[in-house]
């Protein structure tokens, strides 16, 4: 089959999504967005990017699919293990000096990465006094992150993973096998609020402590980037974290004069108090 989806076509797309569904990806990386299309086309036996447009206008199923297979929830418990360490060692001492901690993890994917760290959480004795939001725009895998699902099949490496990242007990007690279903335990999950949230759309919570926001820059453009950059520092209480992992960088955002690094490889910064 021939599929294909000419530039002019994609702009109509994103155009067209942006008008009637009020999703934004005209400021996500081009190239790898259309390759993400394109899949999605040939999934469904579309030839052109009209009929897709046409069948999108008319089917909000469609769209909702489109937005699961474009929008990539890839992650794992533990990612990047040394991330947790380093949260461990550097934030979560200064974090449990306040009574109350919010926090926000955005682009949470199925959940694990705000699993893991509620782990920590609770490892610390904090967890008592955390909140957590946890968001994206992916519904299928915000379902799943509400039922604390884990694929058998990842366990070994989650355990590699905890141990990294400096785990003090044993994981398996954070997992309960449910009739053969792998789930996080209910004390961990009654801590996190999986919710639907565009990140794009500027509206945002405030007074947090903490904001979590891993592999999801890299979609972006510069532009988009640093609008978020902004929103998220006013997003921050003066002294709060921001942690984006080592694939990111907010380094050519206006907004870098407000944070102080507080771990250079793992982009872990703190809200100057000006
Ligand atoms: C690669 S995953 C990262 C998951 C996790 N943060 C990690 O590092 O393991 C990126 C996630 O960002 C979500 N995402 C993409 N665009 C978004 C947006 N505009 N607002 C909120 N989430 C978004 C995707 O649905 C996906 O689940």
């Amino acid at each position: 089959m021939d599929t294909h989806c000419t530039a002019i076509e994609m702009d109509v797309l994103l155009y067209m999504l942006k008008k009637c569904y009020h999703m934004d990806f005209m400021h996500y990386k081009q190239a790898s967005l259309q390759r993400r299309v394109m899949a999605f086309m040939e999934k469904k036996q579309f030839t052109s990017g009209v009929d897709l447009i046409s069948a999108l206008m008319k089917d909000e199923k469609l769209f909702l699919e489109l937005l699961t297979d474009i929008s990539v929830p890839v992650t794992e418990m533990f990612r990047d293990p040394l991330f947790f360490l380093r949260l461990r060692n550097l934030v979560l001492p200064v974090l449990n000096t306040y009574p109350t901690i919010k926090i926000w993890i955005a682009g949470c994917a199925t959940g694990e990465e705000a699993f893991s760290l509620a782990i920590i959480l609770d490892e610390e004795k904090m967890l008592d006094k955390c909140i957590i939001h946890a968001t994206d725009i992916n519904q299928s895998a915000l379902s799943l992150a509400r039922m604390g699902y884990i694929r058998k099949e990842d366990l070994p490496n989650y355990q590699t993973n905890y141990q990294k990242a400096g785990g003090t007990g044993n994981l398996t007690t954070y997992i309960e096998n449910k009739n053969g279903t792998y789930a996080i335990t209910d004390k961990i999950l009654k801590h996190i609020h999986f919710h639907f949230h565009n990140i794009t759309t500027g509206s945002y919570m405030s007074g947090l402590n903490f904001i979590l926001c891993r592999n999801l820059f890299i979609y972006f453009d510069k532009q988009l980037q640093s609008e978020i950059t902004g929103f998220f520092m006013n997003s921050l209480r003066p002294g709060g974290f921001l942690g984006l992992g080592d694939k990111e960088s907010i380094r050519h955002t206006q907004y870098i004069q407000y944070f102080e690094p507080i771990n250079e490889d793992e982009r872990i910064f703190r809200k100057r108090y000006m």
